[in-house]
């Protein structure tokens, strides 16, 4: 059983940096970050780097906390790149520990999320933890600018417009699912390819999508690598912060007055605009 703390406890932020690019940092991420009494860091392995820091770094090295003056903790946690819960779970556990003693001596903790702290991310597995172990804690979300836009940005291919539907897929669940999303929707964002590359890649080609299918990496960063033609990429992995973005354009947005079904939008639009 959990012993009560005395003092109040500090406010945990799940703190979203951004899809790569240091300036695309919000200012409230960056009055978070810069305020906090620990940064707690994510990173892959005991000694690989993390790209949250990567972003964040530039920002607040050596900078001592507004107002205090106090030294500000960079708190590195483990957790490992692996689907198995007997491998997650105990990182998981360990990593809350280490923060929750932290909020029980009554500091508040800002978790740097790569992106958006909600948006398939290790931050949803923390919170969980900590409302489980924390109840009464003050936990506050802070948006980052996500890979599902900066990618498109970066492909400089709109995401979706007028009646378009999306659909976000992580591949390394599985190809199966893969080919009917791309059946049923205009636009999909396909993640975390590295290492079935080869199989999305061939589902494309068999579905005829891959002359509306753009590869991107690294999105915003000083290595951003975008890819038109897929054919291009070669062997069986890419780096892990990469995706395919899929986008028929099929159907018409509202200012062309044209749906793939033909007519009917007109009187839509007209409605729309007087409105
Ligand atoms: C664990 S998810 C993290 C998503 C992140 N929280 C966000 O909001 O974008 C990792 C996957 O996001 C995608 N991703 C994240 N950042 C990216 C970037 N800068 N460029 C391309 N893909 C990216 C990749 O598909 C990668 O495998």
């Amino acid at each position: 059983m959990n012993a009560q703390p005395t003092t109040p406890l500090g406010t945990l932020y799940g703190v979203g940096v951004g899809p790569g690019a240091p300036d695309l940092l919000t200012l409230r991420a960056l009055k978070v970050i810069q305020e906090a009494d620990v940064l707690a860091i994510p990173r892959p392995s005991d000694f690989g780097t993390s790209v949250a820091w990567s972003i964040v770094k530039p920002h607040v090295d050596s900078q001592p906390i507004a107002d205090t003056g106090a030294k500000q903790e960079r708190l590195f946690l483990t957790f490992p790149m692996s689907k198995d819960p007997d491998i997650l779970v105990p990182a998981w556990h360990h990593a809350f520990q280490e923060i929750q003693s932290r909020l029980r001596q009554g500091l508040s903790v800002a978790f740097l999320t790569q992106g958006d702290p909600f948006v398939y991310s290790t931050f949803i597995y923390l919170q969980e933890k900590a409302r489980e172990m924390e109840p009464l804690l003050n936990i506050e979300i802070i948006p980052g600018v996500t890979s599902l836009s900066a990618v498109p940005a970066a492909a400089g291919i709109p995401l979706a417009d007028g009646q378009e539907r999306i659909a976000v897929i992580p591949a390394t669940y599985g190809l199966e699912e893969l080919r009917s999303t791309l059946r049923a929707f205009d636009a999909v964002l396909i993640m975390k390819v590295s290492s079935c590359i080869r199989g999305v890649i061939k589902v494309l080609e068999e579905e005829g999508l891959l002359g509306c299918s753009t590869y991107v990496e690294r999105a915003t960063s000083k290595d951003q690598k975008v890819v038109h033609d897929l054919t291009q990429i070669k062997g069986d992995r890419c780096v892990y912060f990469s995706m395919v973005f899929v986008h028929k354009k099929l159907r018409s947005g509202v200012l062309s007055g044209k749906t793939s079904h033909g007519k009917g939008l007109q009187a839509q639009v007209h409605q729309e605009v007087v409105q």
